[in-house]
């Protein structure tokens, strides 16, 4: 009989599974998955066409990401539609459907919904000694970095940084644009944050975006999602 060898990534996408299924709100879906070619060949034609003239690195990786979130949606709404590159790259998903990807090297981290009551989801994953000192000023407002002095050892500047990008990518479709790190300021209370846009935008009127975001082995992961605030305290 022979023995597969015990890869360490195997035991780290359990413990990311289980972070996720820890800070993820009942009622979006949510996989983590090693970035592998093997999905290159469930590409749907339209995908494919996109990743054409990816570099093999890349067309893993969106494969990877595609496949993931794929599945999320057929799960929620039998559908299997390509998912297609939007405006500032952003995933095009179905009508009625909210949906989010991000990886980093070893991993795809997904999130999907159909949730009326959700308006944008966010997904981060970093490993987290990329998000090195230096990035300090760029990332933080003054409050923050004062939070983060005051509580320093429970949480770092990479749950500050992947917050706020799950956090963008959660509220880019009902703005339209690119944001800065400054643009958003977050409270973080254990692993929930809600994150204040600190610019006008009346696609935010009456929107409150919130989170939840954690470390586990290596890794940084959050989720954001955006919903009416009368809406918000049924997530
Ligand atoms: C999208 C972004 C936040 C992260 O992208 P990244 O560094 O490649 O890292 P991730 O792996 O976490 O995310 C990539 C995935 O995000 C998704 N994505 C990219 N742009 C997006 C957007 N505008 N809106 C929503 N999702 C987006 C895509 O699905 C992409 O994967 P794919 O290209 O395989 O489809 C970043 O590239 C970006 O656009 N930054 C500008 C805005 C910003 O970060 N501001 C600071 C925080 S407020």
């Amino acid at each position: 009989m022979t023995r597969s060898t015990p890869n360490p990534l195997d035991d780290e996408r359990l413990a990311l599974v289980d972070a996720m299924h820890a800070i993820v709100p009942h009622g979006i879906r949510h996989d983590i998955r090693r970035i592998s070619g093997a999905w290159i060949e469930d590409l749907l034609p339209e995908e494919r066409a996109i990743a054409a003239d990816f570099t093999d690195a890349r067309r893993t990786e969106f494969a990877t990401g595609r496949t993931s979130v794929r599945r999320l949606l057929r799960e929620l709404d039998s559908a299997d539609p390509p998912i297609l590159i939007g405006a500032r790259r952003a995933p095009i998903v179905p009508p009625g459907l909210h949906a989010s990807i991000s990886h980093c090297e070893t991993f795809v981290a997904t999130i999907a919904s159909k949730a009326t009551h959700i308006m944008g989801l966010g997904v981060d994953i970093e490993f987290h000694d990329r998000v090195t000192p230096d990035l300090a000023d760029a990332v933080l407002s003054r409050t923050e970095k004062a939070d983060l002095k005051r509580d320093r050892g429970t949480r770092s500047l990479a749950c500050y940084f992947s917050a706020k990008e799950a956090a963008f990518k959660a509220v880019h479709g009902l703005i339209g644009k690119y944001i800065d790190f400054s643009d958003i300021e977050l409270t973080i209370c254990c692993d929930r944050f809600v994150a204040q846009p600190l610019f006008v935008d009346r696609a935010l009127e009456d929107i409150r975006v919130e989170g939840r975001v954690t470390e586990r082995e290596r890794y940084v992961l959050a989720v954001a999602w955006a919903s009416p605030v009368r809406a918000s305290a049924q997530i």
